[in-house]
């Protein structure tokens, strides 16, 4: 006999089983990827280069051997600036949220996480993965720790070609174009665009994913559908969960059909009702809200009872209101003790729409507002946030009741909020473009840290819905690039968006700002009014008139100038002469550093700072 309860928890499973198919963005459809090695001077062997991406599939010098039997002919004397294509296993990782393997690097003397970066691991992974997945201050990396390195890569597409089913993570370099890397994998150049949706092949850096050959050169099809396993066993395990499911199936059905003949509607129907009108349903909300600024726990349950999130808001109550923006309102509320934002918009919810959410929540990095979970109701969703608690960087710059932010912080926030969109565009699994970048989407904690808000909530509305006004899927006034009217979406239209709050960050001034007299008065661009500036004969002494008069003289000019240059450079009008984010990143780095020797100069002209740290 069946337990009593045995049923229902068959049934239980069996959902669970279908929910995880829907939600799992990350679909393993291959073990094994290339990493395409630039070996320089500096790592100088393959000995070396094999201790370094050492995984299960790489213990010795040979194993790397293998795949470059076209290139490497002597395994003793390897031709610097050769590369080098290292085998690595392709995994889920991040929860799920992204393709990859993730190395322990031991850290060495003088090592930095550019260092790491650019040199040891040759560009197949970023500084700011690398503090964001460690959590350690750049400035302050323990001796003796054993980092976190993850390197991306993908899979086949059966909807692209099922001839390529070996993958190389490729870090470009300025001498490689499209038809270059054509050329070199011989594979039709549109379908390298197609692998690589939004990439951009000549900007000399970032990861592309190019068709790789196997062991002793020889092609790798995809699979036959195998996802991951081979010949009988698929067949036999196939069939077995097909009869397994199939029972499955029909047994939750009639014992559904006998007891409760609404949730068999349930059973066939949306997932995420199912959940909502049975209270915590099968993925009851996360223990705890983290809102901490380090990299947070993944709680695997991501979905709120609306009576959950009613009781946290005073039942969204007025008073618990913290802003109203284009998608909906946002409120205020305790989560089990923890602080949360919680933003109520309309919005039709297709699987793919939800299954879309879900991965939105294993989405994690220091400069991203976290999605915690969501909560749908008839026609309203409910998106649940991280807290944070300084408000957005709109009132920063502009609120009277706020104390001025100073030039360093003006740069930290702008090298915070970089890292943040550089991540999206380059280091999770899909290419994801915001869509909406503008001050009041940089929120500051109160460690004066920025984080991107409502990242995915672009491309999330426009999936089924029918209620959001087009102008917030369009973006936001003053931030569009031009190529947007035409309707061309790449991550450069973020870039162009980050210049324009790189501007505000100097000037302190509304993206569009009105200008004249009252009756006659028009609207200007703040880029407008910055290229006129920078285009005169004497730029910075334009430029210091549009600087934030609250800074006083509390700043530097030619680091606001080149600041102001980085601005010029993502504004520019051809998508393709805008830099990536990566290079922004860099280049605000650099920015940074000198800022530091800025600040620490400044202090020391000031009499009475200069004689407390002398002692006097
Ligand atoms: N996670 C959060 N934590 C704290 N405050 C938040 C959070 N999310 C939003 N807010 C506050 O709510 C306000 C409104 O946010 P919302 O995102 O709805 O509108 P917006 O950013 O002005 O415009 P848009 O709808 O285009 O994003 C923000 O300006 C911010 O002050
Ligand atoms: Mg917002």
């Amino acid at each position: 006999m069946v337990p009593r309860f045995g049923l229902p928890l068959l049934c239980f499973l069996l959902l669970f089983s279908l929910f995880f198919n829907v939600e799992s963005k990350c679909e393993k459809r291959c073990d094994l990827a290339l990493a395409s090695y630039y070996l320089s001077d500096q790592i100088g062997d393959l000995t070396n280069l094999s201790k370094i991406m050492q995984s299960p599939v790489l213990q010795k010098p040979e194993d790397i051997l293998s795949y470059n039997k076209d290139t490497i002919t002597n395994k003793d004397y390897i031709p610097t600036n050769t590369r080098v294509n290292v085998p690595f296993p392709c995994d889920c990782i991040d929860e799920g949220a992204n393709l990859g393997y993730v190395f322990k690097y031991p850290i060495q003397k003088a090592d930095t996480y550019t260092k790491i970066a650019n040199q040891t691991y040759s560009n197949l992974t970023t500084d700011s993965s690398l503090q964001s997945r460690n959590g350690y201050s750049p400035n302050n990396i323990p001796d003796y720790v054993t980092l976190d390195v993850a390197v991306n890569c993908r899979c086949g597409d059966s909807h692209i070609s099922k001839e390529y089913g070996l993958f190389i993570t490729y870090p470009l370099r300025a001498e490689d174009s499209l038809d270059s890397l054509a050329n070199q994998t011989k594979v039709d150049p549109e379908l390298l665009r197609r692998y690589n949706p939004g990439a951009d092949f000549n900007k000399g850096s970032g990861l592309v994913y190019l068709p790789g050959k196997g062991q002793n050169g020889v092609e790798v099809p995809m699979p036959p559908s195998t996802k991951g396993l081979k010949g009988g066993a698929i067949a036999g395990i196939s069939a077995g969960a097909a009869v397994l499911v199939l029972l499955s199936a029909c047994m939750c059905v009639l014992y559904y059909q006998k007891k409760k003949e609404e949730e068999v509607k349930l059973l066939s129907g949306e997932l995420a009702v199912y959940s909502s009108q049975h209270g915590k349903g099968s993925n009851g909300p996360p223990a705890s809200v983290n809102t901490s600024n380090t990299t947070t726990s993944v709680d695997k349950s991501v979905e709120f009872s609306y009576e959950e999130l009613a009781q946290a808001t005073n039942n969204f109550c007025i008073a618990n209101k913290i802003g109203q923006g284009g998608f909906g309102a946002v409120y205020y509320a305790e989560l089990r003790g923890e602080k949360a934002a919680i933003k109520m918009m309309e919005s039709q919810k297709s699987k793919e729409f939800l299954a879309e959410l879900k991965v939105l929540t294993r989405v994690h990095h220091l400069n991203l507002v976290r999605l915690i979970g969501y909560c749908v109701k008839k026609d309203s969703l409910f998106l649940v946030y991280e807290y944070i608690d300084n408000g957005d960087l709109s009132q920063h710059l502009r609120d009277s009741g706020r104390e001025t932010l100073p030039w360093s912080t003006r740069l930290q926030i702008a090298l915070d909020s970089a890292r943040g969109l550089e991540y999206i565009h380059e280091h999770t699994w899909h290419v994801y473009i915001h869509r909406d970048i503008k001050s009041a989407n940089i929120l500051i904690d109160r460690n004066f840290c920025a984080k991107v808000a409502d990242f995915g909530l672009t491309k999330l509305t426009e999936v089924g819905s029918s209620s959001i006004p087009t102008a917030n899927i369009a973006g936001t006034f003053g931030y569009m690039p031009p190529e947007y009217a035409y309707g061309s979406v790449s991550p450069k239209i973020d870039v162009y968006a980050f210049g324009v709050v790189l501007y505000e960050l100097i000037s302190a001034k509304e993206a569009v700002l009105r200008v004249g007299e009252v009756g006659s008065a028009t609207t200007i661009g703040l880029v407008s009014l910055f290229d006129e500036a920078l285009e005169q004969p004497n730029p910075k002494e334009h430029l210091q008139k549009l600087v934030d008069p609250m800074l006083g003289d509390q700043y530097p000019i030619d680091l606001v100038y080149k600041m102001a240059q980085i601005a010029k450079m993502c504004t520019e009008t051809t998508p393709e002469r805008r830099p990536s984010m990566r290079s922004i990143v860099v280049s605000l780095m650099t920015l940074s550093s000198s800022s530091v020797e800025w600040d620490i100069a400044s202090l020391q002209k000031n009499p009475t700072l200069a004689n407390m740290m002398s002692g006097k």
